[in-house]
């Protein structure tokens, strides 16, 4: 028998007292959700809300305690505002976050959210350690009265023959398998999704990895900024998670010769290569850190959606399941969640009288499909073309590099931080911005040497125009068109 979790509500609607009998006693409900991390708590709660009958199962009701999704960005916010889930940032000690703080070979600049309106109040992340918050999501489901959390561990999904379609999950729990049906079964089981396989026509690619330890009472240059230290090396971000504690995130690309196991391996690389290259109030804090450890690591993926994926009757899969960028520009969360906006007007009850009916269900996929790359591509799109800057490789895209911060330095912020922050959900003033970088960096090239060197130098920025489109386009032509 599974342990479910009780959410200990009153009884005052017999239609939802006996969905819920038959969510216990029948394990049949209208939606089955496999994952009780961001993206399936916050579906739970928005389809609970609109009187659909939710099993959410999670196969460790443990708070997490994981190095990812700590730095919500105001579009994530904002989001969670739309879905009346912003109380569960409250008592967590989360701390507000203004913007970022960019330093390019020890030389800093700030990049702050912008305001959209002059009279507008400045939006606002928040950072937190993610266990906390997740374990807050989880209590706005447990206390839904149309939704069951149930401590299990799914291992299968339960298709028909004949049709193809997902009639559920199977599932093991204490050594003993169960089942659980629903007209629409939801795949959130996270970046190491199990069931994505066979529905997904693409996989995960990885570059890099994070390396993450946490800091005790360190004193970051600029508070309630998210830092991000760009260098010869590959980008290290450092953002507050509460009072005491600060996380490190250390990127280090596949295959680095200076992490190898010869140069002392990751260990060895976080102290010759990391350590020196922190700001002075960091260093005694990241040395203690790195002595006590725990030294932990998360894979950094890019995996784009597509137009074929969610064709199942009777499945979606959604949330880093579905589609990841690298968690440099922090834009996970504020993916799913707007994910979740959208869904709660496409699969509300009004557009959707019977989530059974299979086909319109499929019709409301496709539409979520299109109307999600707004917000979602220009976060993908983002995050994968500024990774390939910031951890520039080559001298063409340390170029780029230099015309990057050399933008944020002439003080144009408020275009690329609206994009990251997921303010601004517009395709087009991404292109303006990326392609006004890359003419920066080729007059910084032309500028480089005496005019009779000029022939060679506008061959030189030729080819860092080139560099330029081969960064953008495809992640472009992947996230507009498939
Ligand atoms: C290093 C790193 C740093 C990141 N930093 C940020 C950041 O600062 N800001 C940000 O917005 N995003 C960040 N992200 C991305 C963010 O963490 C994800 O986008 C987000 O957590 C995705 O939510 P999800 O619900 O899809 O998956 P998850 O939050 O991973 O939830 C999946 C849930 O499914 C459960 N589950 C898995 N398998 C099963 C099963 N078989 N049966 C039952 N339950 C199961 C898991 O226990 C888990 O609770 C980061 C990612 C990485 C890799
Ligand atoms: C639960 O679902 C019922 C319909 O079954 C609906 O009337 C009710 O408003 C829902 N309750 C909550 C708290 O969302």
């Amino acid at each position: 028998m599974a342990t479910v979790m009780s959410n200990g509500h009153d009884t005052k609607f017999r239609s939802a007292d006996a969905a819920e009998k038959r969510r216990l006693l029948h394990h049949d409900a209208d939606v089955v959700i496999v994952g009780a991390g961001i993206l399936g708590c916050a579906l739970a709660v928005t389809l609970g809300r609109q009187g659909r009958s939710v099993l959410l199962l999670e196969k460790s009701m443990k708070e997490p305690d994981r190095i990812v999704g700590e730095l919500l960005q105001p579009g994530g916010v904002q989001a969670l505002e739309q879905l009346g889930l912003a109380d569960c940032l409250e008592g967590i000690d989360a701390i507000p976050v203004e913007g970022y703080y960019v330093s390019y070979f020890n030389s800093p600049v700030q990049v702050p959210y912008p305001k959209l309106t002059p009279s507008s109040p400045s939006p606002l992340g928040r950072s937190f350690h993610h266990g906390r918050f997740v374990m807050n999501l989880r209590n706005a489901a447990l206390a839904c009265p149309n939704v069951s959390v149930v401590e299990t561990k799914v291992i299968d999904l339960i298709t028909c023959s004949h049709t193809q379609q997902v009639l559920g999950v199977e599932c093991v729990t204490n050594d003993l398998k169960d089942c659980y049906f629903g007209h629409l079964t939801v795949v959130a089981d996270g970046y190491a999704s199990k069931f994505r396989k066979t529905y997904h026509p693409r996989t995960p690619k990885v570059r890099s990895k994070f390396w993450g330890l946490e800091l005790i009472d360190t004193k970051l240059p600029m508070p309630h900024h998210g830092h991000v230290l760009l260098s010869d090396n590959a980008p290290i971000l450092l953002y507050q998670i509460g009072t005491h504690e600060t996380r490190i995130l250390v990127d280090i690309p596949e295959n680095t010769p200076s992490a190898s196991v010869e140069n002392g391996g990751v260990k060895g690389y976080l102290r010759t290569i990391t350590l020196p290259s922190l700001p002075e109030s960091v260093r005694p804090a990241f040395l203690a850190a790195l002595e006590q450890g725990p030294l932990r690591c998360m894979p950094n993926s890019y995996l784009p959606s597509s137009s074929s994926t969610n064709k199942t009757p009777g499945m979606v899969i959604l949330g880093d399941a579905l589609n990841m960028r690298h968690p440099l520009t922090g834009g996970g969360m504020t993916v799913a969640f707007n994910d979740v906006v959208i869904l709660k007007d496409l699969l509300s009850p009004q557009q959707v009288p019977n989530l059974a009916d299979t086909d319109r269900v499929l019709r409301q996929l496709s539409t979520f499909h299109w109307q999600r790359k707004n917000g979602s591509s220009v976060i993908n799109i983002l995050a994968q073309a500024l990774y390939a800057l910031f951890a520039a490789n080559d001298v063409n895209l340390r170029a780029l590099q230099r015309g990057c911060f050399r933008y944020f330095e002439l003080g144009m912020t408020d275009g690329p931080c609206g994009l990251l922050a997921g303010l601004i959900k517009s395709p087009s003033v991404l292109f303006f911005h990326f392609f006004n970088v890359a003419f920066l960096a080729l007059w910084l090239v032309i500028r480089e040497g005496p005019i009779y060197k000029l022939p060679f130098l506008l061959i030189r920025a030729m080819i860092v125009f080139w560099t330029a489109c081969v960064v953008i386009f495809p992640y472009m032509l992947i996230e507009a068109f498939c």
